[in-house]
């Protein structure tokens, strides 16, 4: 798919992106995690990279194996860690996009040594992580800051009352409701709020809807 007259309007940004799920360890054995597959930042990824951006990738535990060899890639298993990596790569960053599902709680003891089955109960205390896009948006400087939003339902409001909290410049609503929308399909329906406008999409495969929002994105050029 190389064209010569393809132009890159990414060229010379560097442009972080968190995506995928993350896993929160119980013991050596277990974790909590959720159903993301990657799918939709990644392929945002892969589209930044054709589009001549310097990408940094840092991606939780995917299966995907359509990465672009020439996104920078940062593997990172839990909250904390992809924290760690975003946090790293930040302030050199003119775009970042955080389409990752990152666990809101993560277990306050990680026991060293399995589990063991005893009574009939369990009870696990989780404490809050990090919110790592809430801490961007607090360090922001030049950076142009995308989030996502996956809501069951009030999903704009929801979706907007994010975007001013975590003094984003756009949030990608992600609607489940929607059929072919969502965790682990190839197509994807968004609308994209910025504090001036709202554009909502129709449902695509995750490859367009990455140029979709990349093209948004390169309106908010500040
Ligand atoms: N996010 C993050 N770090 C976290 C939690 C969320 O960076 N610890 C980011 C996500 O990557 C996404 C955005 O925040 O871009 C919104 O995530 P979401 O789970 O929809 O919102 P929360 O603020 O966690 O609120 P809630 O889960 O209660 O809806
Ligand atoms: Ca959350």
């Amino acid at each position: 798919e190389t064209n010569l007259s393809e132009n890159l309007p990414l060229k010379g940004k560097k442009v972080l992106i968190t995506a995928g799920p993350t896993y929160e360890a119980i013991d050596p054995v277990r974790f909590i995690g959720n159903f993301s597959t990657g799918k939709m930042g990644i392929a945002i990824a892969n589209e930044a990279v054709k589009q001549g951006a310097e990408v940094h990738l840092v991606l939780g535990p995917s299966a995907e194996k359509n990465i672009d060899e020439n996104i920078h890639l940062h593997r990172v298993v839990s909250a904390d860690d992809m924290y760690q990596a975003a946090i790293n790569q930040f302030d050199t960053s003119d775009i970042a996009i955080l389409s990752a599902a990152v666990a809101d709680y993560t277990p306050k003891i990680k026991a060293l040594e399995k589990i063991k089955k005893k009574e009939a109960n369990l009870t696990l205390e989780l404490v809050s992580t990090t919110d790592i896009l809430a801490t961007l948006g607090k360090q922001k400087k030049q950076q142009i800051l995308i989030g996502f939003a996956l809501e069951t339902n009030n999903e704009l409001e929801n979706a907007k009352h994010k975007l001013n909290r975590k003094n984003l410049d756009g949030i990608v609503l992600n609607s489940l409701k929607d059929k072919g929308a969502g965790f682990g399909t190839d197509t994807n329906k968004i609308t994209f709020i910025t504090p001036e406008n709202e554009i909502s999409f129709p449902l695509k495969n995750k490859t367009e809807v990455a140029k979709d929002i990349l093209a948004q994105i390169l309106k908010l050029q500040k």
